[in-house]
């Protein structure tokens, strides 16, 4: 067993369950690469302001590039009696350059350290999210501008509601996205402050220079309160809330593929290469991705609650309470990042069936509401329109037929302001492209938003 490096106050060895239960070594060596770099940096600023000398500094920082080359190799022993990722890096420290590695832990501690590397993995993630959000942004109105000619019924209360383009249905997602990226930007400033120098909670009596190792890790704010600094785990609840908020959007969209790929819908395939079948019915293509999608958004928002209940009440600074919160960080991280970079590939390939959806959207009676606004233009008050097209439906329906389906002499027995014009009114291109105000789904309106977006994304490369 490796001797620990607080067991200077005790006289008894750890029990065994105690190692194990106290450990975080499997959740939290995926910090190990910023780890590292902070040491460095930390290290540097110690050499900087002659805490240690600059001869103590190298070698300190030789043995941490060396102890980076075994772990990315696999190289490098875990074993939970260290507990977690700071301590196996200090203990094979010191295997490797000595007393010199002793110096680097000076005006430090795992409070400060901890969340340091959390922030700086934290803040690259958010990153690698912005990335991917921005190509599945790409991918929307891709798919928007090669399907703007695709009508689908819309719906409220899933009932078919009023006829709008495929495009402009699936850039209402672009949107979402969009909102997201938002909040993660948000997040990222809040995540981006650099804590070291806290120590344990109340700073340091070294001369250390903090902002000289916040301009080392790239850090461009130092945290403002010693206590707050430990003990803020603000940026991880707010991440998490960004990310259950995107799994929302996720759980939306993989609900519409479901329902839409099934035979009831049948407006999508799904392509082969993202569905699964089944072991018993060989007719079966299963949306087994979107499904998964739909029930990882359940692990994430436990994230969030976790996180959350973890934080709730605790005293003011750091407790142990809080080594809880790496795992459920890194959990929501991982499932974001697989559903953002799988729905990234999917939309693409989706196979739609254009003709269901015209069919969908010429039956049910869409374009009552056409109808009703086509009486009030020819100056019937709103509330007689409707009924008067409310009896229209029920006869329609009577005969088996859809309101276009009438014949002109049918039409005008319920109101002699109707003429031959009605069929234009009643027809889906019209219906939609009549809906031509901001954000409405007629073709301007959407080409509109398709080339906003563009030029939104084609601003985001170029920064
Ligand atoms: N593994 C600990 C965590 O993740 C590091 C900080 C430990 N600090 C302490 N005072 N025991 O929170």
């Amino acid at each position: 067993m490796s001797k620990k490096p607080w067991s200077g106050r005790f006289t008894e060895r750890t029990n065994k369950i105690v190692e194990n239960f106290t450990a975080s070594i499997d959740v939290d060596k995926r910090l190990y690469s910023y780890d590292i770099e902070g040491s460095i940096a930390h290290c540097r600023m110690l050499a900087k302001t002659a805490i240690i000398s600059e001869d103590e500094a190298s070698s300190i920082i030789e043995g941490l590039n060396v102890i980076k080359r075994e772990i990315d190799r696999g190289e490098f022993h875990f074993d939970n009696s260290l507990e977690d990722i700071h301590m196996h890096i200090e203990a094979r420290l010191v295997q490797i350059v000595g007393k010199a590695a002793q110096m680097l832990h000076t005006a430090r501690s795992r409070n400060d350290q901890v969340v340091l590397d959390v922030r700086m993995y934290l803040r690259d993630e958010i990153h690698k999210i912005l990335n991917g959000l921005a190509e599945l942004k790409i991918v929307l109105v891709d798919f928007a501008k090669t399907y703007l000619d695709v009508v689908l019924p819309g719906y409220t209360h899933l009932q078919r509601a009023q006829p709008v383009l495929l495009s402009h249905h699936m850039m209402a997602y672009y949107e979402m996205f969009s909102r997201d990226s938002e909040r993660f930007g948000d997040c990222l400033k809040r995540t981006n402050v650099m804590p070291l120098g806290s120590a344990a909670l109340a700073g340091t009596t070294y001369p250390i220079d903090r902002e000289y190792t916040a301009r080392l890790l790239d850090f461009p704010e130092v945290s403002a309160n010693s206590i707050d600094a430990v003990s803020d785990r603000d940026f991880i609840m707010e991440f998490l809330s960004a990310a259950s908020i995107s799994m929302v959007h996720f759980s939306r969209m993989s609900e519409e593929f479901i329902l839409w790929s099934s035979s009831e819908f049948g407006f999508i395939e799904l392509p082969d290469a993202f569905a699964t079948g089944s072991s018993i019915m060989p007719q079966k293509k299963n949306p087994d991705v979107p499904e998964l999608v739909r029930g990882k958004t359940g692990r994430v928002f436990g994230d969030l609650l976790a996180m959350l209940t973890i934080m709730k009440s605790l005293p003011l600074a750091y407790n142990r309470d809080m080594q809880e919160d790496k795992a459920t960080l890194f959990s929501a991280v991982d499932i974001l990042k697989d559903c953002i970079e799988i729905f990234g590939k999917m939309v693409p390939k989706l196979i739609i069936n254009r003709d269901a959806m015209l069919r969908a959207t010429s039956t049910g009676f869409l374009n009552a509401t056409d109808m009703a606004d086509y009486l009030v233009t020819k100056g019937m008050p709103f509330r007689q329109a409707h009924s008067c097209v409310g009896q229209a439906v029920v006869f329609a329906a009577g005969k088996n037929q859809e309101l276009h389906e009438l014949n002109i002499e049918e039409l005008k027995s319920f109101s002699s302001l109707i003429q031959e014009d009605i069929f234009d009114i009643l027809a889906v291109d019209q219906m939609i492209n009549r809906r031509n105000s901001i954000g409405g789904t007629a073709k301007e309106s959407v080409r509109d938003a398709i080339n906003k977006a563009e030029k939104k994304l084609d601003e985001m490369i170029k920064d």
